[in-house]
């Protein structure tokens, strides 16, 4: 039998971050008497107009620790050892990475759930096995030529989306993944990735199905980007993909190109 506290678990398991009414109710039009008891007993928080940043030191480490790395290994290592990123502190393991050295595809997803956190491995649960279907279905896979990371390499508490800072923070250490990995194409799954990582403010919807190009200074030449629908969102929404085969059919047409 569930007891409340199972039900409890498995709603944050979900990401499920706040709970709501059975029936809808305008807020912008409430009783009068209402307004005011839930101005006096709740007082609504501030608004920050901008998160709050990761803070200057944490950053510094971060960035000297992952230009340290000279290999893979390394860049592990020193990953491992950094405390800078309090998630850390309440996942189970450090999801580094998984796939070919050199991989004619690095694909970035944004961070581990539960699944992940448990095994110690990038996109194994449900929204994996999608991601892993998307990659054979044009003759990719982590196994012979791909290679799979997250933004964030420690899941957030129940799911939840990483803060800016967190993103921040550890940002150092995936741009010298690649920078090492270096990958013929990079594949951003979902808008966390490229956000973060292009810098750029354009939401995956926007985004998805355009070629852009990154490049770092550690890297010999710009690298041919592409974002792609998150597959927990075409979990969601599966008339989405339809687009999401049409990028992946784009990818692997860019990859021929690139080896001819
Ligand atoms: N979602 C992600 O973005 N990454 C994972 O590793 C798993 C789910």
């Amino acid at each position: 039998m569930r007891t409340k506290k199972n039900i409890l678990e498995w709603y944050l398991d979900a990401g499920v971050t706040e709970t709501i009414g059975l029936s809808p109710m305008n807020r912008f039009n409430l009783p009068q008497e209402q307004t005011l008891l839930k101005k006096e007993i709740h007082p609504d928080p501030p608004i920050a107009a901008t998160p709050p940043p990761a803070p200057d030191n944490l950053l510094s480490d971060a960035l000297s620790r992952a230009s340290q790395a000279q290999n893979e290994d390394e860049l592990k290592k020193l990953l491992e050892n950094f405390d800078g990123c309090s998630l850390k502190k309440t996942a189970k393991s450090t999801i580094f990475g998984e796939g070919v050295p050199h991989p004619d595809v690095l694909f970035v997803g944004e961070a581990p759930g539960a699944d992940e956190d448990r095994t110690g491995r990038p996109f194994v649960g449900v929204s994996g096995k999608l991601l892993d279907k998307m990659m054979h279905a044009v003759g990719l896979s982590r196994e012979e030529n791909s290679y799979i990371t997250n933004i964030i390499p420690w899941r957030p508490p129940g799911n939840r989306s990483p803060s800016t800072a967190e993103v921040s923070l550890c940002l150092p250490f995936v741009q010298r993944h690649i920078e090492l990995l270096a990958p013929k194409i990079l594949v951003f799954v979902g808008g966390v990735a490229f956000n973060a990582l292009l810098v750029r403010p354009e939401t995956i919807t926007r985004a998805r199905g355009n070629w852009y190009s990154y490049q770092t200074p550690g890297l010999s030449a710009p690298i041919p980007a592409i974002a792609i629908f998150h597959p927990a969102f075409l979990l969601r929404s599966p008339g989405q993909k339809k687009l999401a085969w049409r990028d992946m059919l784009v990818i692997s047409q860019k990859l021929a190109e690139l080896k001819q």
